[in-house]
């Protein structure tokens, strides 16, 4: 442990942070905002947080403060789906969904046989994740064993709150991505043991999708969440007609495609469902119901052509909710730029997203659909000191745009439109700095 980990810190600032479900309360007290602030970390975690004029004459002599003044302080992004493994199929021309897996996914994953080549990958999506701002990530490996010990491996050597796990398929993907229902199990075990709860990491069990998992296979999925009740749970589910489709053929005892996730009992309150645009309307009710939670993945839905998420169907029905880049599939690892896309997709739908509900589903809101809103997400004391330093004023564009904005909630909504990782001007994991000058 490091002696700043050990010690306590101050960041002065504009301290922003939410306090409430924008969603569900008046907006304007979804949210706490000091514009000249103080952000008091004590051992990696949040001692206090308020006013500078306040906090600062409170902290013991000799704290070191260290100044981001003009610059806002946020909690850091979590993305709650992605994969590490397309990091370099991102930008793949021409396909949509199934043909996209076979022609350009499924190789590549292919290539996580050798162990170098994974921690290579490993090394930069970190890197790029940290770039952006994301401090914590949902995150598929591939069916590599080695491809999720290494992955954990990384997140631990940099102290990451990170959930992930190993793919497991055996069925309509090539043979050498293929494992069992047996091999499958055994090996996701092994990795449970070793890794889940360790350090500031989780696993989750992670069949990629009833088109490549056997009712077998499934079946052993619900085993292995069975064996402890805190394990997590991630997959896909009604992203692209065609996949709709084929599930249909698959599965044809099913009455949906929900349907067969939920008779395997593989639907709870640790269990993401990423994409979750095709559904039908029942299917709302039982996630919500079952308390599962979903992936909002815009980026990723506009450039494979999978089609329009409705948001108001999922807020209506109180489904817990997050933001996932999708990478490979979504075509950037900015937390912004997602935002950014899931506005345009819902004003494609007629629908809208204010900038407060695009921050908060990218920060409390994910943080609260995978259950870890006790310990990232917002500034309240005890919360890891997880958190970004954003720049708004980047490039001559945004400068000339922010001179105009007067209100918090316009700054928001010009970064989430014209921002990218030019904006994250430093991030901070358990109140180490870790990317920035
Ligand atoms: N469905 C099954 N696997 C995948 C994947 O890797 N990416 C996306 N976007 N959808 C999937
Ligand atoms: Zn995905």
């Amino acid at each position: 442990m490091s002696d700043r980990k050990q010690s306590t810190i101050a960041i002065k600032g504009s301290v922003f942070h939410f306090v409430e479900n924008p969603f569900k309360t008046d907006e304007e007290r979804s949210f706490q905002y000091y514009e000249n602030g103080m952000l008091v970390i004590k051992e990696g975690k949040v001692h206090a947080v308020g006013a500078f004029a306040e906090e600062s004459i409170r902290l013991e002599p000799g704290i070191q403060v260290i100044d981001h003044s003009g610059h806002l302080i946020m909690p850091g992004f979590i993305d709650t789906h992605l994969h590490y493994p397309q990091t370099d199929i991102i930008a793949s021309y021409g396909k949509q969904l199934l043909e996209w897996l076979q022609t350009y996914t499924f190789p590549r994953e292919g290539m996580f046989k050798d162990a170098e080549y994974a921690e290579s990958v490993a090394d930069f999506f970190f890197d790029e994740l940290l770039r952006n701002g994301t401090t914590t990530a949902q995150v598929m490996a591939t069916v590599h064993k080695h491809s999720a010990e290494i992955f954990f491996r990384k997140a631990q050597e940099r102290n990451l709150r990170m959930i992930s796990g190993k793919v497991m398929m055996d069925r309509n993907a090539p043979d050498y991505l293929l494992d069992s229902p047996e091999t499958g199990f055994e090996e996701s075990l092994e990795l449970i043991e070793t890794w889940h709860k360790k350090d500031r990491l989780l696993y989750a069990v992670s069949p990629r999708f009833a088109v490549t998992s056997t009712g077998e296979q499934l079946k052993k999925s619900a085993e292995l969440l069975n064996s402890r009740p805190d394990l997590y749970f991630q997959t896909h589910l009604s992203e692209n007609r065609a996949e709709v489709a084929l599930i249909a053929e698959l599965f044809p005892w099913s009455k949906d495609y929900l349907d067969v996730y939920d008779k395997f009992g593989l639907i709870n309150e640790r269990a993401t469902f990423a994409h979750s645009i095709h559904l039908e309307d029942k299917n709302y009710q039982r996630l919500s119901e079952l308390k599962a939670a979903v992936s909002f993945c815009p980026t990723s839905n506009l450039f494979i052509g999978s089609g329009l998420f409705d948001l108001e169907k999922i807020t209506m029905a109180r489904i817990k909710l997050g933001m996932g880049t999708d990478v490979g599939g979504g075509t950037s690892f900015s937390m912004l730029k997602t935002l950014g896309d899931a506005y345009k997709v819902l004003q494609l739908k007629g629908q809208k997203l204010s900038a407060l509900q695009a921050f908060y589903l990218a920060t409390l809101g994910g943080a609260g659909s995978l259950c870890l809103e006790d310990k990232i997400g917002n500034f309240l004391p005890g919360k890891e000191a997880d958190f970004l330093v954003m720049d708004f004023n980047t490039t001559p564009l945004m400068q000339r745009r922010m001179a105009e904005a007067s209100s918090l909630q316009e700054k928001l909504f010009i970064a989430m439109i014209l921002g990218d990782d030019r904006n994250i001007k430093a991030t901070y994991i358990m109140g180490e700095k870790v990317h920035g000058d």
